[in-house]
């Protein structure tokens, strides 16, 4: 069965520990917490202080997505307001080696994210290094996209790597991920799948976790 983290930015940011709380209730295995700078990606969403807000209303691990320029900049924030994963674009790092480690050294577990055009081959040489593989399967920025189907190789591919090489890092899936596409992301061989709008503004949240999860 596939673990769901829903992504806060679908949700209502007027009542988010609400928000947060209901999806807890409903079977969420991850909150998936989207940070955007404007810089990265084009557009702004929320930082360190509202991680710290949301902390207190659930026990549900963190799953801090940066989409920032500079990560390395706000990992003590991020760590110091509750992050329990952060993922860091292989794009947005001149050093992804020393940017993993750092995570590290605060104790929570790193992960990689890759956009859609990027290569796998970025990232042959941390595997041993990452708890976490994050595939967009759309371009980074805004949630409600559609799934872009090539993202399904990757997975696949990483799925393969897994076992040959005897690791053992998740794979998640971020973008357009619904009932059908979960269900492809899952014979690929992920393990997790963020949901945004696919949950957050469906009609019964709770058929919408279930379903997704399979
Ligand atoms: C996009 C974000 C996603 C987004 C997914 O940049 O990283 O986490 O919230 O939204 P949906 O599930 O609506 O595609
Ligand atoms: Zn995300």
């Amino acid at each position: 069965m596939l673990k769901i983290a829903p992504s806060i930015l679908a949700a209502d940011f007027s009542k988010l520990a609400e928000e947060v709380k209901c999806v807890d209730s409903l079977g969420a295995d991850y909150i998936h917490i989207d940070v955007m700078d404007g810089h990265f990606v084009p557009n702004i969403t929320l930082g360190p202080g509202i991680v710290k807000c949301l902390r207190p209303h659930t026990e549900l691990p963190f799953d801090v997505h940066l989409m920032i320029e500079n990560p390395d900049q706000y990992i003590k924030d991020f760590k110091e307001a509750g992050a329990d994963i952060i993922t860091v674009h292989v794009e947005a790092c001149r050093h992804l080696h020393r940017t993993l480690q750092l995570i590290k050294q605060y104790e929570m577990q790193c992960g990689v994210v890759l956009n859609p055009h990027t290569p796998l081959e970025m990232i042959k040489h941390v595997l041993q290094e990452v708890d976490w593989i994050l595939i967009m399967s759309v371009n980074p920025g805004f949630g409600g996209q559609t799934f872009i189907p090539d993202s399904l190789n990757k997975i696949a591919t990483l799925n393969q790597w897994r076992q040959e090489q005897n690791l053992s890092y998740v794979i998640e899936v971020d973008g357009g991920v619904n009932e059908e596409t979960a269900r492809l992301c899952e014979e690929a061989g992920a393990d997790v799948v963020v949901a945004g709008s696919a949950v957050f503004n469906a009609v019964d949240r709770q058929l919408a976790i279930q379903k997704i999860k399979g």
